[in-house]
């Protein structure tokens, strides 16, 4: 047979693409030619896919709530309706919900819950599956640095975190004999939405915190995925020092310091 064939370009799913961290993990997939089926929950995907596509990828944005079922089968009936395997996967999307556990909205939790553990579990059993059929494929899964302390006035948020991580890492043990490689994402506080959405501007988690650059952020789990690495701490040095340190110190006291920074200002 004569002729020649372009290879297909390798495609990733990308959550919570429109904004923040997940922005830039879409922007370093769209720059290294992959294409990308790209969601958010409102519709500045529509913008952030449009801006995407100046890379010259294939950009599907999915406006999908994915603290519901229906949002997460959504976005996956879209990547199946690509008929395209999927190469890489980056469950990314989550947030935060500040305040004191006695005043929040208890329907509001269990929302974030819905989100940051429940979707994550939903949309990677579909992931997992499809990639382990064909042997081959890289999972990026975001938790925190909050998962490994007690986030007083945050206190649903940090156990959600913690949950990702022991999640992601026992799913990489059984994915390994699959060809299916799992990473783990931890940012420390970084400059996005993020707290400002979950109410946190009169803590010092507010607009005058110096935070980790979301850009720095995304390259470092960006790399760390395409490594095959186990996790990484997403941000400088001074927030890998605190991810080393809060292996040795005792939860009581790693509470106490939380709650003196996220408590919010009377
Ligand atoms: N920023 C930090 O300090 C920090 C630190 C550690 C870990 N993280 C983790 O990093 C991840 C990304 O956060 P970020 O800092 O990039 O925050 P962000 O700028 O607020 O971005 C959050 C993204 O998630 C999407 N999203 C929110 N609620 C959703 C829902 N119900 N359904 C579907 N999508 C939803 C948002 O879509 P819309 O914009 O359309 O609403 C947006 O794309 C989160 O999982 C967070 O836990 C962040």
């Amino acid at each position: 047979m004569s002729g020649t064939t372009t290879p297909a370009r390798p495609l990733a799913l990308v959550t919570g693409a429109s904004s923040g961290i997940g922005y830039q993990l879409a922007l370093l997939f769209a720059i290294n030619g992959y294409d990308l089926v790209a969601t958010g929950r409102s519709d500045k995907i529509d913008s952030a896919a449009a801006d995407l596509a100046q890379h010259g990828a294939e950009i599907i944005p999915v406006r999908a709530d994915l603290a519901q079922a229906d949002g997460v089968e959504t976005v996956w009936r879209v990547v199946e309706e690509t008929g395209r395997p999927l190469d890489a996967a980056v469950l990314n999307a989550g947030r935060s919900i500040g305040g004191a556990f006695l005043d929040t909205d208890l329907e509001d939790e269990l929302s974030l819950i819905d989100l940051n553990v429940t979707s994550v579990v939903h949309l990677a059993k579909h992931v997992a599956r499809h990639m382990a059929g064909n042997h081959r494929g890289r999972i990026l899964i975001t938790s925190s640095l909050s998962a490994t302390l007690p986030t007083p006035y945050e206190t649903v948020y940090g156990p959600s975190r913690a949950f990702t991580r022991m999640f992601a890492l026992g799913l990489r043990e059984e994915l390994k004999e699959h060809g299916v490689s799992v990473t783990t994402l931890m940012p420390g506080a970084t400059d996005s939405d993020f707290h400002a959405r979950a109410g946190m501007n009169n803590t010092a988690f507010g607009p005058g915190m110096k935070k980790n650059s979301r850009k720095e952020v995304a390259r470092q789990g960006f790399l760390a995925m395409m490594g095959g690495q186990a996790e990484v701490v997403g941000g400088d040095a001074a927030t890998k020092g605190t991810a080393l340190k809060n292996r040795f110190l005792p939860e009581t006291l790693k509470a106490a310091r939380h709650a003196r920074s996220a408590k919010p200002r009377s």
